[in-house]
């Protein structure tokens, strides 16, 4: 079982469409992969599933340390499942503080029996660096930041990688960073070159950019991802360039 925490503190910065994609694309491959929505506002289980109650998403892992096997729900994509998340879930912040174990709940919820656990499970992180992306990085082996091509990106990039040191003393877990990856990239504005290398000097960068396209919304409207909305097309493609990556990411440990 490998984790993956798709995070970045700023909103709109294309995490959740990383999430989606990732997780349906390596689900397509043929892996057992589990999408783990940890963003109250439910974007990444909208794509795959309608609101569930309160007490059949990721909130009651957190609530009742309920596993995850016993909450995640089956989508029409027969290797990817799904632990949604709803509303509600902006209270657990409150809900877990005072707790010792507040910080763990989200990894002892991802334990499996034996031969059980999926292959993949991608967590769709909110956009602070509270205690619900705190859980994230403490159940992950690696995280991918995606970025936006502005100036803008370096502070994010610096506090996420402050908070990622804060975990690995803290709590003796290390990420690996798999990378920051450009999303809605735009090969004509030239700040997207410029704002390259100095992100470059602080942490690795994916090869493949995700280009910026109409099609993400309207893929999204529909409620489906790239690889049903537009299978050939270019998102689709670029996507899949960047699962090879995360692949072969892994693979070198
Ligand atoms: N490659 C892209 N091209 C165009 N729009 C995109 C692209 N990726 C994401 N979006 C849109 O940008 C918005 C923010 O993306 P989202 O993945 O929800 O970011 P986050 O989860 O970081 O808030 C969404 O409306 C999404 O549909
Ligand atoms: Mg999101």
């Amino acid at each position: 079982m490998v984790t993956v925490a798709i995070a970045n503190q700023k909103g709109g910065v294309g995490k959740t469409t990383t999430a989606i994609h990732l997780a349906d694309g390596l689900a397509r491959m043929g892996k057992k992969t589990l999408l783990v929505d940890l963003d109250a506002q439910g974007n990444a289980s909208s794509i795959f599933s309608d609101p569930p109650p309160r007490e059949e998403s990721v909130h009651e892992l957190f609530r009742s340390r309920t596993p995850a096997q016993e909450l995640a729900r089956k989508t029409r994509n027969e290797n990817l499942s799904l632990l949604p998340s709803v509303l509600e879930l902006a209270e657990v912040e409150t809900l877990l503080a005072g707790h010792v174990d507040g910080f763990f709940r989200l990894q002892e919820g991802l334990k499996y029996p034996d031969g059980q656990a999926p292959d993949f499970i991608i967590m769709d992180c909110p956009p602070n660096l509270g205690l619900l992306t705190l859980n994230a990085f403490i159940a992950s082996d690696y995280c991918i930041l995606p970025i936006l091509a502005s100036r803008f990106s370096l502070d994010g990039i610096r506090t996420m990688l402050d908070t990622l040191e804060t975990v690995h003393h803290r709590f003796s877990r290390e990420l690996k960073i798999l990378g920051a990856l450009m999303t809605m990239y735009n090969d004509r504005t030239a700040i997207s070159g410029a704002v390259l290398e100095p992100v470059q000097e602080l942490i690795s960068v994916f090869k493949t950019r995700i280009s910026r396209s109409v099609q993400v919304e309207e893929a999204h409207l529909m409620r489906q991802t790239l690889f049903e909305y537009q299978p050939k097309g270019k998102i689709a493609q670029e996507y899949e360039a960047m699962i090879q990556e995360v692949l072969d990411g892994i693979k070198e440990g």
